[in-house]
C-alpha cells in the first residue's frame, strides 16, 4: 500500500522506487541510441567522452534531480513549477523560479509525444514478430520498404497507408494512460516490477544468443561476433580530439537517463524526506548504465557484424537507430533458429523499455494536474491522454517531412541541457552548496565522496555552459536556421516548434492560474530566510 505524504502519494517500497527509476531512465535509447552513437563516434573513444559526462553531468544532476524532487515533494510539489521556488529566498526569485519549471513539464510531454509514437512501432513489430509478416524480407533495402511503408513513406504490397501504424499508435496510448490512471504505487510501480525484470531476462537471453553465434559463415571468417565487439570497442582515437564526439556522449547520456526531463524530480517528490537519495540516485545510474553498455551494447551491432560484416554494419549505424532496430534486425533474426520468438523478445524489451520511459515523461504533467490543479488521477490521466493523442497526430502525419526530428532536437536532446542548466544553477547557487550538500546527504546510506560537491557547483554548470555554446554553434545555429531543409519541409518545421511553444505557454498560463488559486505559494520560501 501506498503512503501518504501532505496528502500526495509514495512509493510503496524502495525497490519499487528503484525499479521505477531504472524504468524512467532505461529506455528505447539503451538498446537503439546508444549502440548507434558509440558506432558512429569512434567505438570504443567513444566510451572516454561518455564516462566523463557520466561522471561529471550524469551522476550529479541524477543526484541534484533527485534532491529537488524530494525537497519539492515534501511542500506537496511534484513538478519544477513549485520545486523550483522552494530554492529560493525571495519571493521575487520563487516566482521567476517557478515559470521557469514550466520547462520541467512542456519538454517532457513533447518528449513524450513523438516517444510514444516510436514506442508503438515496437509494439508493432513485436506482433510482427509473433505473425511473421515481414518473414520472406531478406534484403536490407527491401526491409527499409516494408519500415516506411508501416510509417505511411511509401506504398508496398505490406502497408498501403497509416492505418496499422495508427493501430499500434492508439493501443500505446492507451497502455500509458491506463498505467498513468492508476496511483504511482498500483500503477507506474507496478508496471515497473514486471517490465524490469521481464526486460533484463530478455536481454540477457539476446546476450547469450548473440555472444554464441561466434561466426556465422565459416566462408566468412571475418563476419563474426568478435570482430562486431572489436568494431564497436576498438577505439578510433583520430575522432577524441574533435567536438563531435564529446556532445554526442554528452546528449547521449542525458537521454539515456533521462536527466533534464524533470520526470527524475516528479518521481523522487513521491518520495519521504528521510528517504536515501544518494545510494538509490547512483543504483539507478548503475542499472541504467549496465543495462546500456553491457545489455545494449551486445546485441545490435555484434550481431549486425557478424552477418552483414564491418562495412555494411558501419552504413547501416550511419542510416540512424531505426535502420538498425527495424530494417537490420528482423533480417538477422529470420536467419537464426527460433526466429519469431527471438524477434518478438527484441521488440517487447524495447517496448517495455520504452513505456517505462514515456509513463515517467508524462508524469510531471500529471504531477501537475493532480497537485496544482486539482484533478482526480483518472482525469488527468484523460487529459494528458488526449494531449498526446492531438499532439502525436502531426507525428504521425508528417514523419516524412522531419516533424519528429525536430522534436527530438529540442525537446529531446536541447531542452535537456537548458533544463538541467536551470536545475544546477538553482541548486547549487541560489538554494546555496552548503544546503544543496545537506539536501543530497540527507538519509543517505552512503557517504557521497566530496568531490562531488566541487563538481556540482563548478564543474557540472561550467560542462554545460560549453556544452550548449559548441552545440549551439555546431547544430544548434544550423537546426534554427533549419540550413539545408527541403523548402517542401520548411512549414512542418515550423509547425513543430509552434507546438512545443504552445505547449510552453500553456504551462506558464496553468502556473499563473495555480499562483491565482493560491495553490503554488511563496510561504515555502520562507524556511530558507533564517
Ligand atoms: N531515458 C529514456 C531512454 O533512454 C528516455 O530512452
Amino acid at each position: 500500500m501506498s503512503d501518504l505524504q501532505n496528502g500526495r502519494e509514495a512509493w510503496a517500497s524502495r525497490i519499487g522506487l528503484i525499479l521505477a527509476m531504472a524504468g524512467n531512465a532505461i529506455g528505447l535509447g539503451n538498446f537503439l541510441r546508444f549502440p548507434v552513437q558509440a558506432a558512429q563516434n569512434g567505438g570504443g573513444a567513444f566510451m572516454i567522452p561518455y564516462f566523463v559526462a557520466l561522471l561529471l553531468l550524469g551522476i550529479p544532476l541524477m543526484w541534484v534531480e533527485w534532491a529537488i524532487g524530494r525537497r519539492g515533494g515534501q511542500f506537496g510539489y511534484g513538478t519544477a513549477a513549485g520545486a523550483f521556488g522552494a530554492l529560493c529566498k525571495t519571493r521575487g526569485s520563487a516566482k521567476l523560479a517557478n515559470y521557469l519549471g514550466a520547462l520541467g513539464i512542456s519538454i517532457p510531454i513533447a518528449f513524450a509525444i513523438y516517444y510514444n509514437y516510436i514506442e508503438s512501432w515496437t509494439l508493432a513489430y513485436s506482433v510482427f514478430s509473433v505473425t511473421g509478416k515481414y518473414f520472406g524480407i531478406t534484403e536490407r533495402g527491401a526491409m527499409l520498404d516494408f519500415l516506411q511503408s508501416f510509417q505511411g513513406l511509401k506504398v508496398t504490397e505490406h502497408f498501403s497507408g497509416l492505418a496499422t501504424a495508427f493501430v499500434f499508435f492508439f493501443i500505446t496510448l492507451a497502455i500509458n494512460v491506463y498505467v498513468l490512471s492508476h496511483s504511482v504505487a498500483q500503477g507506474i510501480e507496478r508496471l515497473a516490477k514486471i517490465a524490469m525484470p521481464t526486460l533484463f531476462i530478455f536481454a540477457l537471453i539476446l546476450v547469450v544468443r548473440v555472444i554464441t553465434l561466434g561466426t556465422p559463415d565459416p566462408a566468412v571468417p571475418e563476419n563474426s561476433v568478435y570482430n562486431g565487439f572489436g568494431f564497436l570497442w576498438n577505439p578510433d582515437f583520430s575522432q577524441i580530439t574533435q567536438a563531435k564526439p564529446w556532445l554526442a556522449a554528452a546528449g547521449q547520456i542525458f537521454f539515456t537517463l533521462s536527466i533534464g526531463t524533470g520526470s527524475i524530480l516528479t518521481y523522487a517528490s513521491y518520495m519521504k524526506k528521510k528517504d536515501d537519495l544518494a545510494l538509490t540516485g547512483l543504483t539507478t545510474s548503475i542499472t541504467n548504465e549496465f543495462a546500456e553498455v553491457v545489455c545494449g551494447g551486445s546485441i545490435a551491432i555484434p550481431v549486425a557484424v557478424a552477418f552483414f560484416g564491418v562495412a555494411q554494419t558501419a552504413d547501416i549505424a550511419k542510416g540512424g537507430a531505426f535502420n538498425l532496430g527495424f530494417a537490420a534486425m528482423p533480417i538477422i533474426f529470420q536467419k537464426l533458429p527460433l526466429a519469431h520468438i527471438l524477434g518478438s523478445m527484441w521488440f517487447l524489451l524495447l517496448f517495455f523499455a520504452g513505456i517505462t520511459s514515456s509513463v515517467a515523461l508524462c508524469s510531471p504533467a500529471m504531477s501537475f494536474l493532480q497537485d496544482q490543479m486539482k484533478m482526480s488521477r483518472q482525469k488527468a490521466a484523460m487529459v494528458v491522454g488526449t494531449v498526446l493523442l492531438i499532439c502525436g497526430l502531426p507525428v504521425v502525419l508528417f514523419l516524412g517531412h522531419g516533424f519528429l526530428d525536430e522534436m527530438d532536437f529540442w525537446a529531446g536532446t536541447f531542452g535537456l541541457v537548458v533544463f538541467a542548466m536551470i536545475e544546477v544553477i538553482l541548486f547549487a547557487w541560489v538554494f546555496g552548496m552548503k544546503r544543496a550538500w545537506a539536501e543530497i546527504e540527507e538519509g543517505a546510506d552512503i557517504k557521497v565522496p566530496s568531490i562531488f560537491r566541487f563538481i556540482i557547483q563548478f564543474i557540472t554548470p561550467v560542462y554545460l555552459i560549453g556544452l550548449l555554446f559548441f552545440w549551439g554553434w555546431q547544430d544548434g545555429i544550423p537546426i534554427l536556421m533549419m540550413e539545408g531543409k527541403p523548402a517542401a519541409d520548411i512549414p512542418y518545421l515550423w509547425g513543430a516548434r509552434l507546438m512545443m511553444c504552445g505547449l510552453t505557454v500553456i504551462c506558464l498560463y496553468l502556473i499563473a492560474r495555480a499562483y491565482k488559486n493560491n495553490i503554488i505559494r511563496d510561504e515555502v520560501v520562507a524556511d530558507l530566510r533564517s
